[in-house]
């Protein structure tokens, strides 16, 4: 057993470094060439075990890519590569460095927090030169998404989870017909039986063309962009990485009461995404008004906010009971559910870290448990894979995932309670 641990820990560290490409991790080779904003926070998370200052440049590097307007966008393209579509020349940002025109889940500062933690010496300096930076972006995400209440995202890439059917109502407005023709790369790394389907990518496709059409003019996407919908997922994020950065600013002496501010006004709109129907937070439709209907990663959130009603976690666990291997990202019970397409039903180790952490926060340290040894098994028994089956258990999508890895040695590994990183 503890050859066994010793063995996967190794496993872990040795694809991060080899993952890494001088200051900045790739989320693995071939179908995920460049950097990913919320996969670096997760990778340099993964550092933190055994290498503190290799985990604080990943974040520097990250933000050496960040907007003049506050904004870290999703994908950095620091180097060219062929084997992903769509690159630098179709996103048309005009950056430097290159990098794509939307963001991804704010989760930097909630990792920041416990990188800092893990090392308060030695991370004393760096934390205190990323703050206002950190500061800046959260002010971008309250100023330019959360002008309904909540978190919205102007692209299912923004959300993190492509093709989620949380989505579904937002694309059934998006018209892809003219995208013209393109190659995707993806399912040249990867089984099309996983990935988003062809009229997902048009769509993508469209509301990207959008942006690029309008110079990528936040007020423009916001009031006439194909794509708006609120994220219960982004939106416990944001509170909770609001609090977190407060709690570091405070640390560092800094007045905080802005950062307060906005994680209150965000508890305040979440009755907006409340669906009674499902019982549970939910993704909607800001065009339409429309909700998704559809109990998913968003929901499971909630704890990242604070205590859950004991009848939401009464729903939520209900559905974490339908599958034995980890949290699903989409409801089996739900019509739609897809066990291995990627976001419409897999579980994802990276996201059962999230559920984990807002579970012992909110005290229940039997459920982070729970999940956290179901998320071990797969991975103990499927590798350190980009996501799973939750019905079976099979390893799906990228193998040698950054985040799988970084999240085994943090969180999932029996090792990680030992060295103080839960
Ligand atoms: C996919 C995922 C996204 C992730 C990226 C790189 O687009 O949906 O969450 O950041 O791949 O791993």
């Amino acid at each position: 057993m503890t050859e066994d641990v010793d063995r996967l820990d190794a496993q872990a560290r040795e694809i991060l470094n080899r993952n890494d490409r001088g200051g900045y991790t790739i989320p693995t080779a071939g179908l995920y060439p460049y950097q990913w904003n919320w996969d670096s926070a997760f990778a340099a998370w993964g550092f933190s075990t055994f290498d503190i200052d290799r985990a604080w440049t990943e974040i520097e590097t990250l933000f050496k890519a960040q907007w003049p307007d506050g904004m870290v966008p999703h994908i950095v393209f620091w180097q060219d590569d062929p084997g992903y579509f769509p690159g630098p020349d179709i996103w048309g940002t005009g950056t430097d460095p290159a990098s794509s025109g939307i963001s991804q889940p704010p989760v930097a500062a909630i990792l920041a927090r416990r990188i800092w933690e893990a090392d308060p010496d030695a991370g004393r300096d760096r934390i205190a030169a990323l703050y206002p930076r950190l500061v800046d972006w959260h002010r971008w995400w309250h100023r330019h998404r959360c002008t309904s209440g909540v978190a919205a995202i102007t692209h299912p890439w923004e959300s993190g989870r492509d093709n989620c059917p949380d989505w579904d109502p937002g694309m059934a407005g998006v018209d892809g017909s003219g995208v013209g023709p393109y190659t995707r790369r993806d399912t040249g790394h990867v089984d099309a039986s996983m990935r988003p389907r062809k009229e997902d990518y048009d769509r993508y496709l469209a509301i990207l063309n959008f942006g690029r059409g309008c110079g990528w003019d936040q007020e423009t996407i916001i009031a006439d962009g194909p794509f708006l919908m609120a994220d219960p997922f982004i939106t416990f994020i944001l509170i909770r990485a609001h609090r977190d950065l407060a709690a570091i600013g405070k640390a560092l002496g800094h007045d905080t009461a802005e950062l307060e501010a906005w994680a209150d006004a965000l508890v305040a709109g979440l009755p907006t995404i409340w669906n009674e129907a499902l019982g549970c937070h939910d993704a909607r439709d800001l065009r339409s008004g429309r909700f998704a209907g559809v109990l998913g990663s968003g929901a499971f959130l909630a704890w990242l906010a604070g205590p859950v009603a004991p009848e939401v976690e009464a729903r939520l666990v209900e559905v974490w009971d339908r599958v034995p291997h980890g949290v699903p990202s989409a409801d089996p019970a739900y019509a739609g559910f897809e066990p291995r397409r990627y976001w419409r039903g897999p579980m994802w180790p990276v996201v059962n870290s999230l559920i984990a952490m807002g579970l012992t926060d909110a005290g229940r340290a039997d459920l982070a448990e729970r999940l956290r040894a179901e998320t071990a098994g797969a991975i103990t028994r499927g590798g350190f894979n980009e996501y799973f089956d939750p019905v079976d258990g099979t390893p799906c999508g990228g193998k040698d995932f950054s985040w799988t890895a970084a999240i085994w040695l943090t969180w999932a590994s029996p090792s990680a309670g030992a060295k103080g990183a839960t």
